[in-house]
C-alpha cells in the first residue's frame, strides 16, 4: 500500500501569515513525499530511505516528529496499538528548502495509515494532525503549509480569523522555481521574524498588512483568469520579505536573473534566507528564465503549473 503528498510553494504573503493575514499557497506535484507500508512480524518500523536508517517507532522520542505523526494518527482511528508493519519513507522534496518537506511527510504518513485500516480521512482532518506535527518542526507555523499540500489545491488562508478558501484558477499559469542550495530551517527566520517584529511593532505590522494586501489582490486576479498581472504584486512582495530580513544576497541574485530574463514577476518563496525563489513565466520566458537561473548559480530549476486540480 503507497500513499504520497506533493511539496508546496508560497506564492505570496508568508511570514505575514503567522501575524494573521492572507497569504495564497500551490501545491507542487513534481516533488512528493512516498510512504509504503507493508505489514511486518516484528513491530512497527520506521524505515528512512533518504537517511538510510530503520527505527523502531517504540524506540523514538514521543516527540519525535515521526513518532508524533504516527501517535496522532493512530488515536484518531481509534487504534490502541501500532500495527505489526514497516512504512518506507522517500522524499523527492529537499529539506528546509521551503518546499514542505516535513509537512508532506506526514501527510503521507497519515494517508498510508488511514490506507493500511480502509479509512478516509478528510483533508482537514489530515491537515490538522500534521499542524500538530508542524508545531514540533516549526515552533509557531501558521497552518498554510499542512493545509495546502493536504487539500492538494491552491488555496487562500489566513490563521485569525480562519480562513481556508480553495481558489479556482480559470487560467493556468506557470512558475519557474528556483533553489538556491542553501538549507534554511523555516523555524530560525520565522523566529528571527518574530525578534524583529517585538523589537519594532508598528513597522512589522505595516509590512504585514501590505503582504496581506498583496495577497487579496492576486486572489482576485487569480480568480478572474488575469494572471499576466501577478508580476508586480510577486516583484512588492519580495522587496517587503527583504524589509522584513529574510532575503539574502543568493535569493536577490536569482529574482533580479529572473526579471533580467524576462520573467513577469520574481520573489522568494517560503520562509527565505536560502531554499527556493519563484517567477512567473509565459511560453516565451520560460527557456531563458530557466537558463538564466540556472547561470545565476540556481543548482536546479523545476518548472510547475498553477491549474484548480
Ligand atoms: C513557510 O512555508 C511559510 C512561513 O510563513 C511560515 C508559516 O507560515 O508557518 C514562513
Amino acid at each position: 500500500m503507497i500513499a504520497t503528498a506533493p511539496g508546496k510553494i508560497i506564492l505570496v504573503g508568508e511570514h505575514a501569515v503567522v501575524y494573521g493575514r492572507p497569504a495564497i499557497a500551490v501545491p507542487v506535484s513534481q516533488v512528493s513525499a512516498r510512504v509504503a507500508i507493508e505489514d511486518h512480524a516484528n513491530g512497527l518500523l520506521i524505515r528512512s530511505r533518504d537517511l538510510n536508517r530503520i527505527d523502531r517507532y517504540s524506540d523514538l522520542d514521543p516527540t519525535h516528529p515521526l513518532a508524533a505523526i504516527i501517535r496522532l494518527t493512530l488515536s484518531t482511528l481509534g487504534e490502541a496499538a501500532a500495527p505489526k508493519a514497516i512504512l518506507t519513507l522517500d522524499s523527492s522534496i529537499p529539506i528546509a528548502s521551503g518546499l514542505g518537506s516535513g509537512a508532506a511527510v506526514s501527510t503521507a504518513i497519515v494517508r498510508a495509515l488511514a490506507k493500511y485500516y480502509g479509512r478516509n480521512l478528510d483533508p482537514a482532518v489530515v491537515s490538522s494532525l500534521v499542524h500538530e506535527v508542524e508545531k514540533i518542526h516549526h515552533g509557531t507555523p501558521s497552518g498554510i503549509d499542512n493545509t495546502v499540500i493536504a487539500f492538494e489545491r491552491p488555496v487562500f488562508f489566513c490563521r485569525q480569523p480562519p480562513i481556508i478558501e480553495t481558489l479556482s484558477v480559470p487560467r493556468p499559469f506557470r512558475l519557474a522555481i528556483g533553489n538556491t542550495g542553501i538549507a534554511s530551517p523555516t523555524k530560525n527566520t520565522v523566529g528571527d521574524v518574530r525578534r524583529a517584529w517585538e523589537a519594532d511593532r508598528e513597522k512589522h505590522e505595516s509590512l504585514f498588512d501590505a503582504c496581506g494586501i498583496i495577497a487579496r489582490h492576486a486572489r482576485t486576479l487569480i480568480e478572474s483568469g488575469e494572471t499576466h498581472h501577478l508580476g508586480p504584486l510577486m516583484i512588492d512582495n519580495h522587496r517587503l520579505l527583504r524589509e522584513m530580513g529574510v532575503s539574502c544576497a543568493e535569493l536577490d541574485a536569482l529574482v533580479e536573473a529572473a526579471l533580467n530574463a524576462g520573467a513577469l514577476g520574481a520573489k522568494l518563496s517560503g520562509g527565505g534566507r536560502g531554499g527556493n525563489m519563484i517567477a512567473l513565466i509565459t511560453d516565451e520566458t520560460e527557456a531563458r528564465v530557466k537558463e538564466s537561473l540556472l547561470n545565476a548559480g540556481a543548482p536546479g530549476v523545476i518548472v510547475s503549473e498553477v491549474s484548480s486540480q
